[in-house]
């Protein structure tokens, strides 16, 4: 696929960015045009590097308040020009203008089946839980903390002595599959976002699709 017909995707990461890294390897239908990172230490900042990608470091802890983190973060993110921005592994709260600024094109992957478990500690709460059952969602982001319509969601077992390290070793492997093919449908049109909910194949999505 030619450079012209490819989808700019901006990244936003924290840490080890193995998301990133599955996102880098199944690029043919995006282009990642940067990825940038609230944490100069983050090690997904050294995937971008060996994978060519351009980098960026915006670190929150030289802003006053999230306003002025956030308006930086989109001066950033807009000096791309991307056409969608996904959030992997990006541990900052967002505000509710930086969130408006990109409705529709904003993507985050989390460690739980949403509605369940918003915010921290997903694996610990679905093992003290008693869940036999765990996952990951694709969503698109709204000013409701991880509550924005569902795309896609893969699940996993809960093994009964399963270490919240283990769970997330498991989740993981599953993310790495269900984000590449979500960002690859919105490259290609499949997905979008009308009249404030995701539309997939042309028909509101009713309900998240389940890809494991
Ligand atoms: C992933 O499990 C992702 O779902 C989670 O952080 C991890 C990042 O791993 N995101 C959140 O918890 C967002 N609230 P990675 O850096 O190896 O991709």
């Amino acid at each position: 696929m030619s450079d012209v017909q490819q989808l700019p995707v901006v990244v936003l990461i924290s840490g080890s960015g193995s998301n990133l890294q599955a996102l880098i390897d199944a690029a043919s239908a995006y282009r990642i045009v940067a990825v940038i990172s609230n944490k100069a230490d983050a090690y997904g900042l050294r995937r971008a590097d060996d994978a060519g990608i351009p980098t960026a470091v915006v670190d929150h802890r030289a802003f006053a308040d999230r306003e002025a983190f956030d308006s930086a973060l989109m001066e950033q993110i807009d000096g791309f020009s991307p056409g969608l921005v996904v959030l992997a592994g990006f541990m900052r709260i967002l505000t509710p203008g930086f969130v408006r600024h990109y409705a529709g094109r904003l993507l985050n992957i989390h460690p739980s089946l949403l509605p369940k478990y918003q915010g921290l500690h997903t694996h610990q709460r679905a093992i003290d839980a008693g869940d036999t059952e765990h996952g990951a969602s694709v969503h698109f982001v709204t000013e409701e903390l991880d509550g924005g319509p569902v795309v896609a969601q893969g699940r996993v077992p809960i093994q009964a002595d399963d270490s919240p390290a283990e769970l997330a070793a498991r989740v993981l492997e599953i993310e790495h599959q269900l984000y590449p093919a979500v960002v690859t449908w919105y490259a290609t049109g499949r997905l979008c976002w009308r009249s404030g909910q995701p539309v997939l194949d042309g028909e509101p999505l009713a309900a998240p699709v389940l890809l494991a």
